[in-house]
């Protein structure tokens, strides 16, 4: 009874290629206030998106080793790249409960179109893997998947460059094409997005909704745990812990400004060793 109750009081791990994951985090913050979290941002290899397949499971199984080795109980992967690439890769090989992102994201973009017409903007590894495409017409046959490629929005990002001019000019590039295909919903197929969520709406109008799968995301983690009895009791902290494989005063004061938080503390690791 006592190791159970233990177990359930274990962390939850959440990885990304860098800041991008934060974006789920904060969201399971809120769903999931008593969980701890284990947020690891893989700063040193960032960006995933043009890597190759292999490339993405190599450093996500490097990712897992890490929280496994602290303990969680559960994994989200917070990287639609990562997701798109090795979650199942991942499933195969490791026997703790896992969550992505791109089948929470295709749910809620599903349920969002009322005209079935949907974007999907991603890095080159999400595009290319075709993961949204596929899932979408998975859960509904007769929707028109339109989907872009957009790798400059990480970079501007992980740089904090998310409302300047520069940002503006690089989305109406990116998303002129999709501006005349008729879509009511976009899916920003890339944790990073979020971020820059102010200037692509600005870019796309009112009539387009912007899906982010942060909160379907959290939503399926805290219904999985619930159906697994691993919720953390509610005397659980909530207790919260960083870490970086390169720069963590950069990722502490991005993700300060973006949690609109103070983080304690980011701690740097070798991935590499992992
Ligand atoms: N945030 C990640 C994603 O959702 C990856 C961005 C990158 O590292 O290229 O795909």
């Amino acid at each position: 009874m006592k190791a159970r109750e233990n177990h359930r009081n274990k962390a939850i791990g959440i990885f990304d290629s860098g800041i991008g994951g934060l974006t789920v985090a904060r969201e399971i913050f809120r769903q999931l206030p008593n969980e701890e979290v284990i947020y690891f941002g893989d700063t040193g290899r960032y960006p995933y998106g043009p890597r190759s397949a292999e490339i993405i499971k190599k450093f996500s199984r490097q990712n897992v080793n890490f929280l496994i080795e602290k303990g969680v109980k559960f994994i989200v992967v917070a990287c639609n790249t990562a997701s798109a690439f090795a979650l199942e890769y991942l499933e195969k090989i490791y026997n703790i409960p896992m969550i992505g992102v791109v089948g929470p994201g295709a749910v809620a973009a599903a349920r969002a179109s009322k005209n079935g017409r949907i974007g999907v903007i991603g890095t080159q590894g999400t595009i290319a893997s075709e993961s949204y495409q596929k899932s979408l017409t998975a859960i509904n046959g007769s929707l028109k998947i339109f989907p872009k490629a957009c790798p400059l929005f990480v970079s501007l990002a992980e740089e904090g460059y998310i409302d300047k001019p520069a940002a503006k000019l690089i989305a109406d590039d990116y998303l002129e094409n999709l501006k005349n295909k008729k879509i009511d919903t976009l899916v920003l197929g890339c944790t990073h997005y979020p971020l820059l969520k102010k200037t692509i709406g600005a870019v796309m109008g009112g009539d387009v909704k912007l899906i982010d799968s942060a909160e379907e995301t959290a939503g399926a983690a805290r219904a999985i745990l619930s159906e697994l009895d691993l919720g953390s009791s509610a005397a659980a902290a909530g207790k919260r812990s960083f870490f970086v494989s390169d720069s963590p005063e950069k990722f502490k004061i991005l993700g300060e400004a973006f949690l609109g938080r103070r983080i304690a503390k980011v701690e740097l690791i070798d991935i590499n060793s992992y």
